[in-house]
């Protein structure tokens, strides 16, 4: 039988809210358990619960506007968490999630969601990040899997959702492409590049007017249109096969933690290893010769910084140890100057991510 605390601790964003934050939510989570090939919930239907994975595994999938074929953008299993994107935009579901095997969750619902975000705001700034590499994947998986490289749409009521909201949704995830609002015969767009708003349009007006106009509209509806990343006509971009990809070696027992980093760092292109103690990780570090280390402060055989020590002997690569607000200062005694040594003030995937892209320059 499981704790439920002791799972929610491997849910990264939770670990950093402490015990009361953690008890705050454990009385408000319901469990469920489902059946394999279970559809969980279904794009384009409003959500208004969030799910975290005790254990199982499901399949995050989208189905380009032009076909009926199902591309996975993504599996999800233990300690991964999904449904919070309706939550937090108050959009459509923006993917299918369908269990692959038999999987037990826990629900929260959209209402016990806003206190808990209300009490413990930070949720909001590690979920957010989370969400916009979440959105990239699936626009990007959607692109590529899609003969004709469309995107998928995200539509929406403007009775639900205000119109201004969708506008700064766009400028928050980058959008390259466009909004199609609509209000009966009446149809405005708006043009995006790189989260920019670049043009409004509606009929013959201005474009003050025009916004002026369309950001009074509510009701109608609204398309969220991003722009197909590959264009026909156009020559392929080249898949960084041309080019070596930077191999990063992730060491680190906890599963959660594992994934989170491999996934994310694998969706840019990293080249990933993971292991999960001091002395495979030595040796992967002197075959490898990897472009960077990421360790764990607690490993079975060690810490992070006799870790460290056993890697220097073999590599000067940039070594990133994963600290906390908390430990941070203790390890940084121990690490003192060591040359290419980053310590992290949370386990927040966001600020990894920019410490490994400042340290490979
Ligand atoms: P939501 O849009 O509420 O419903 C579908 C869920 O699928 C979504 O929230 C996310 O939790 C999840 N999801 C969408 N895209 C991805 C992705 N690229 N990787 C992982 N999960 C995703």
């Amino acid at each position: 039988m499981f704790q439920i605390s002791e799972v929610l601790k491997r849910v990264p964003f939770f670990r950093t809210l402490g015990r009361d934050g953690i008890d705050f939510i454990v009385e408000r989570l319901k469990f469920k358990p489902f059946e394999a090939n279970e559809v969980i919930c279904k794009a384009g239907d409003p959500g208004d619960k969030m799910y975290i994975i005790i254990n199982g595994k499901v399949k995050v999938v989208v189905t380009p506007e032009d076909s009926d074929e199902e591309h996975v953008i993504a599996y999800l299993g233990s300690g991964d968490y999904f449904g919070e994107m309706a939550l937090l935009t108050g959009e459509p579901r923006s993917a299918t999630v369908i269990t692959t095997e038999p999987s037990e969750m826990f629900i929260l619902h959209k209402s016990d969601f806003e206190v808990i975000i209300e009490r413990f705001p930070s949720i909001t700034l590690s979920m957010g990040k989370i969400m916009s590499q979440r959105l990239r994947d699936t626009l990007q998986q959607a692109a590529k899997g899609s003969k004709s490289q469309i995107a998928p749409a995200v539509k929406g009521s403007l009775a639900d959702k205000k119109l201004v909201d969708v506008l700064k949704f766009c400028e928050s995830n980058s959008l390259n492409g466009k909004v199609i609002v609509r209000r009966g015969d009446e149809e405005g767009e708006f043009h995006y590049e790189k989260g920019v708003l670049q043009k409004v349009i509606l009929g013959d007006l201005s474009e003050d007017e025009a916004l002026d106009q369309m950001l009074n509209w509510d009701e109608g509806e609204f398309i969220i249109k991003p722009r197909p990343i590959q264009l026909e006509n156009t020559e392929a971009v080249e898949e960084p096969e041309s080019q070596p990809a930077n191999r990063i070696v992730i060491v680190n027992n906890s599963l959660v933690v594992q994934k989170m980093l491999q996934r994310t760092f694998e969706s840019m292109g990293y080249e990933v290893y993971v292991v999960d103690n001091a002395a495979k990780g030595k040796n992967l570090v002197q075959s490898l010769k990897p472009h960077l280390i990421i360790s764990d402060t607690k490993l079975p055989d060690g810490s992070g910084t006799e870790f460290l020590k056993m890697v220097r002997e073999v590599s000067t690569a940039p070594f990133v140890l994963l600290t906390e607000a908390s430990n941070k200062e203790e390890f940084q005694a121990q690490v003192g100057n060591s040359e290419n040594v980053y310590l992290t003030n949370s386990h927040e995937v966001g600020e990894i991510v920019k410490i490994v892209e400042s340290a490979l320059g």
